[in-house]
């Protein structure tokens, strides 16, 4: 028996494990043929960047009711959306998230990009949400990179070198690990084994899916990763 690939062991504790989010498509669903809607999923990766999981719920669940799709945003009035957006800190988001709604409607008929080059092209949009919304919402082969991400990896792999440098290493540890049937359940897999078990302090390694083959893990000391520049 060959060990199994690192993905199959991330996707199989996700099919158990997954967090159920007001945006997110459970894997059975999925498996039904249902998919995500690029508007919720564009929507609260913008909201989450800066904001906790559980910060963000009732703000997408208001939002979507006053505003059911990208075209009703895009005609919402400025200030109704700085409103609404109240509480949830770093406004700047607020004014991008109504810039990139109103650029969707007027020139793209209300439809999202379909690719990560696509939607990095829209106001707003960094490479972080490009990749999240192509990998999730289109079942491109994105790397999505996010603090959770670099940690797992960061132990993963034992990355020695320290962080901001080692980036690109880790970039390409991830686009090495992407599996090419389930890229946005892969990446959602891996921010929600970096929010609750792959923890900045004493990680529940017991319970990772990655025990086996993590090697920070084999190392005994997970919290040296990621290594960060001396300031
Ligand atoms: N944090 C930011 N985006 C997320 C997602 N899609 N799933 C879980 N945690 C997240």
């Amino acid at each position: 028996n060959s060990p199994k690939p690192h993905a199959e062991l991330i996707l199989a504790w996700y099919d158990r494990h997954h967090r159920e989010l007001p945006w997110r498509v459970s894997p059975s669903s999925a498996k039904a043929g249902k998919s995500a809607d690029p508007y919720h999923i564009w929507l609260s990766e913008v909201m989450l960047q800066q904001t906790t999981v559980q910060a963000v719920k009732p703000y997408f669940n208001k939002f979507l009711s006053l505003w059911p799709s990208v075209n009703d945003l895009a005609a919402a009035p400025v200030e109704d959306v700085m409103a609404a957006w109240a509480g949830l800190g770093y406004y700047a988001r607020a004014r991008n998230l109504k810039k990139c709604a109103e650029a969707v409607a007027a020139g793209h008929g209300g439809k999202f990009p379909d690719t990560e080059a696509g939607l990095r092209a829209l106001p707003g949009i960094g490479d972080y949400t490009a990749a999240a919304v192509a990998a999730i919402a289109f079942k491109r082969q994105a790397a999505v990179m996010d603090g959770n991400i670099e940690r797992v990896v960061s132990r993963l792999y034992a990355i020695d070198a320290p962080l901001p440098g080692s980036k690109p290493l880790m970039k390409a540890k991830v686009v090495e690990l992407t599996p090419p049937d389930r890229p946005g359940d892969f990446a959602q897999a891996m921010m929600d084994l970096g929010a609750t078990i792959c923890t900045p302090k004493r990680p529940t390694c017991a319970l990772c899916p990655f025990r086996d083959v993590c090697l920070a893990f084999a190392e005994h000391d997970p919290e040296r990763f990621p290594v960060k520049a001396a300031k």
